[in-house]
């Protein structure tokens, strides 16, 4: 018996569109992964190029907010931290942008797309970095969502993007800590770096709140991501389950979450909580947020001034592979 790459027997032998449509939604009913060379749906395609290059541009251009930091970092260890964390970033959106090209696109394309504005990144990085602190609540917060966000993805129906989140999401986690452990080490220290933390924490709680996206009665896209598996939560469930897990983390470090509508419900043994202002959520991603135009103008420069290293890694392929060429000849 043949199986497809994911392990799936086929549904039937044919190669007709029905066939391959049946197979395709076979491949998700079982759970299975969906690899580059199996037949999608266009639309399923189209959603994932959507959603992964939107999640490579984010990594990208999260690098800018804690990066204007690694040269004022208090001290050496708190900047290798940081560093390292501003890298993994990078990573991040370099096994991304690779899980996006299996499915047929040129990262230089999804390059344009970002810059020209056709595609978004995420709402957070469009918020400025007054303080050391706010390196602290990042992690904690925005990392913390992201772990939210992308231990699901880990399961996701389409397999280059779930193995890439397989790795994320440990990064994410030495991320998350060090944020915490940032903080934990400010909240112990004098008054003033505990009112400079809990300033942070007022000014990132509601941005982080908003990066799960716009309530589920508004996500038009949600159920058809859902259904085809590529999504396992609603954008509610997400933001429920970060709030759940944010709320002890901020009794142990003594900071309070800016909600007078935070409580715990014995009920639903989750907690109740605010909604976040979600007309903010748009004008950000419309681009009127406090740092879009400063964060695209700075990817611009940094695109424009790493062409030669572009150039220069085409040149050594082009040369390699005139070199294995010969060498196959000889
Ligand atoms: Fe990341
Ligand atoms: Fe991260």
């Amino acid at each position: 018996m043949t199986t497809t790459e994911s392990g799936a027997p086929p549904a039937s032998g044919g190669t007709g569109p029905a066939d391959l449509q049946e197979r395709f939604e076979a491949t998700i009913a079982r759970d299975q992964r969906v690899e580059p060379r199996d037949w999608m749906p266009d639309g399923y395609r189209r959603t994932l190029i959507r959603q992964i290059a939107q999640h490579a541009h984010s990594e990208i251009i999260g690098m800018q907010p804690e990066a204007a930091w690694i040269t004022r970092a208090p001290s050496l260890r708190r900047k290798a931290i940081l560093l390292a964390k501003v890298q993994d970033e990078a990573g991040h959106g370099l096994y991304l942008y690779s899980a996006a090209e299996t499915l047929g696109v040129d990262r230089a394309e999804l390059n344009d797309r970002l810059l020209e504005g056709r595609q978004k990144y995420s709402s957070i990085f469009n918020y400025p970095t007054l303080t050391f602190a706010d390196v602290g609540v990042i992690g904690w917060f925005v990392d913390g969502a992201a772990i939210c966000n992308q231990v699901p993805l880990c399961r996701s129906s389409y397999g280059p993007y779930a193995r890439a989140m397989v790795r994320v999401c440990k990064e994410e986690s030495f991320h998350q800590r060090q944020g915490y452990e940032l903080l934990r080490t400010m909240t112990r220290g004098t008054k003033a770096q505990r009112e400079m933390v809990q300033d942070a924490v007022n000014r990132w709680w509601w941005p982080s709140l908003m990066m799960f996206g716009p309530p589920d009665e508004n996500s038009p896209n949600s159920a058809q991501s859902m259904a085809w598996k590529i999504k396992r939560h609603s954008n509610d469930e997400l933001r429920q389950r970060f709030v759940d897990m944010t709320v002890p983390q901020a009794e142990a470090l003594g900071v309070t979450l800016p909600d007078p509508e935070l409580r715990w419900n014995e009920e639903r043994g989750r907690y109740d909580f605010g909604t976040p202002d979600f007309d903010e959520l748009v004008r950000v991603i419309k681009g009127e947020g406090p740092c879009n135009a400063e964060r695209m103008e700075r990817r611009r420069t940094a695109h424009e001034e790493g062409a030669w290293v572009r150039e220069a890694a085409a040149a050594h392929a082009a040369k390699q592979a005139s070199r294995s060429k010969r060498g196959m000849a000889a």
